[in-house]
């Protein structure tokens, strides 16, 4: 009798013991966690919200820039205009990768978007690239 009530008490035991196995790993795989060294989220201030896209020089006029890890486009049609469009084509999804002779042109099967409104110049693509939100500020082009 007194064995068979251990024999219980034990069970009970492991099963607490199992319990907290099971809580303690869920809170100890701190692994992923123990690298605060990667996260360069202090890089630029936070002034206007948005995040520093590029510097107004970094774009040629009557060109544009791809910011592919953003998957945005900055043109500068004219000296002074900034536009910033979607850079991901209308087609098929492929991310445009040439700003070239007034056209913004996806290397997939060849849709070319005006700099100046993203309008389609070329296709198979039929709607243009979506606008993005930018502001212009001291040289500074952000994210809106
Ligand atoms: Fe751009 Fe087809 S995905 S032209």
């Amino acid at each position: 009798m007194d064995a068979r009530r251990r024999a219980v008490l034990t069970a009970g035991a492991a099963g607490g013991a199992a319990l907290m196995t099971g809580c303690g790993s869920s809170d100890g795989g701190g692994d992923t966690e123990s690298s605060p060294a990667s996260t360069p989220a202090t890089a630029s201030p936070t002034v206007g919200g948005g995040t520093e896209l590029a510097r107004t020089s970094d774009i040629p006029v009557g060109g544009g820039k791809i910011f592919k890890e953003r998957k945005i486009v900055v043109t500068q049609p004219k000296d002074g205009e900034f536009k910033a469009f979607s850079a991901v084509c209308t087609h098929a999804g492929c991310l445009v990768t040439t700003v070239a002779d007034g056209t913004i042109d996806c290397p997939c099967h060849g849709s070319r978007y005006s700099i100046t409104d993203a309008a389609v110049e070329a296709g198979p693509a039929t709607r243009p690239l979506p606008a993005e939100k930018i502001t212009v500020s001291g040289g500074s082009i952000r994210t809106a």
